[in-house]
């Protein structure tokens, strides 16, 4: 039997006449540029998110690098990350010009460790940037009390964890920006690339407006700016998904609630770990092998066994080839659990369309290594 890392045929199978129906709209409007959809599906991501304002982007990337410039940020402001999050989080650091400062994740969540932010804090340091990291909140709540001791931006990289929630919070309500991805695998995906920001600031709102479209808000008038826009065909796609991603997050939940009950006495690997009172949307159902020098050994035997089992990520950001390529970075503190998430971590397929076999034989296969 082979289970298969991701359902993106299924799922399109599943609402096809919604999306065909989303797309025909937008050919037959004959605007696929900034048109009426794009802004369509900004209003209902808005309405969706709870915030004043949602911008259509390029990508989850672009998302990040335009916020941190329309909040001001940029060469020798110092913005917090920790070094086991996606590459594109500190990427979009340094292409608006900015320091990153990586710190340790909590061992447990893997999302940024609050102390380890405290700790790390600068004269330079001008934002924390949480990653939702595997679809559950970082504890937003510390992060913003430090925020506001300090006086520091907040900026929430959300790619991974679109319908999370906290015990007592939303993502967006304790931050100035929230930048999501829309890449195809990601919890809400369209066909290719795409990415937003949505904020309660007026002010980054029109900044971003202008900067994704060549510094433009009117025709011939332009200021410095980039091409960074999310597609008309790619909002009428994700116009259609978005009314589902409830029930979607509730099947990743159940689908992780499985593996857990099945895996739990596996004592070669330790289990995701859900904050109580936290909706973990379960983007990436992430074990670890207890034994680091097993992970190679376990994803081979995975991988021979029909699971297509994959790693997030595997190797840290300042454990890159090459680091830090002339690029300006602060490793603060001990990395060590970081380095112990990348050095263990094992991803095994999650999205709601698995089967009832594949999660039943995902278990199975699991539980009968060694
Ligand atoms: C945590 C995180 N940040 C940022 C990104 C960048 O998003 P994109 O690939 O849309 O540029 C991703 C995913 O790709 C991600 O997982």
């Amino acid at each position: 039997m082979k289970v298969p890392f991701y359902g993106h045929q299924q799922q399109y199978l599943s609402i096809k006449d919604e999306i065909d129906s989303k797309m025909q709209e937008v050919i037959m409007s004959g605007q696929y540029v900034q048109g009426p959809m794009l802004k369509q599906f900004e209003t209902e991501l808005a309405a969706y998110a709870g915030t004043k304002y949602a911008i259509g982007v390029g990508n989850g990337t672009d998302a990040l690098w335009l916020s941190f410039m329309a909040l001001g940020l940029g060469e020798g402001d110092e913005l917090i990350t920790h070094a086991n999050t996606f590459f594109a989080t500190v990427e979009a650091m340094w292409t608006a010009g900015c320091s990153a400062v990586l710190v340790d994740c909590d061992p447990q969540t893997k999302c940024i460790d609050p102390d380890a932010v405290r700790r790390a804090i600068s004269k330079r340091t001008r934002a924390i940037v949480p990653v939702h990291l595997y679809g559950q909140c970082a504890p937003m709540r510390e992060i913003h009390k430090i925020a506001d001791e300090y006086g520091l931006l907040v900026i929430e990289d959300n790619a991974q964890a679109i319908d999370a929630r906290g015990d007592d919070f939303r993502i967006g309500e304790l931050s100035d920006a929230v930048c999501s991805s829309f890449i195809i695998q990601k919890n809400l995906g369209t066909f290719g690339d795409g990415g937003a920001v949505w904020t309660n600031h007026q002010f980054v709102n029109d900044r971003i407006r202008r900067l994704r479209n060549h510094g433009s808000g009117q025709r011939d008038v332009h200021s410095y700016g980039f091409n960074s826009r999310l597609d008309d065909l790619h909002a009428g796609v994700l116009s259609a998904k978005l009314p589902h991603i409830g029930e979607w997050s509730d099947r990743r939940i159940a689908i992780a609630e499985q593996y857990t009950a099945g895996l739990k006495d596996c004592s070669f690997i330790t289990l995701p770990h859900a904050r109580p009172g936290y909706r973990h949307v379960f983007h990436l159902y992430v074990i670890e092998t207890v034994n680091p020098a097993d992970r190679g050994r376990m994803l081979d035997y995975l991988i021979k066994n029909g699971i297509d089992a994959k790693t997030h990520y595997s190797i840290a950001i300042h454990q890159q080839e090459g680091f830090p390529w002339g690029k300006p970075v602060r490793l603060a503190g001990s990395l060590a659990n970081a380095e112990k998430n990348a050095a263990s971590c094992i991803s095994l397929p999650m999205f709601p369309e698995l089967t009832q076999e594949e999660i039943d034989y995902t278990i199975e296969v699991v539980r009968n290594w060694k």
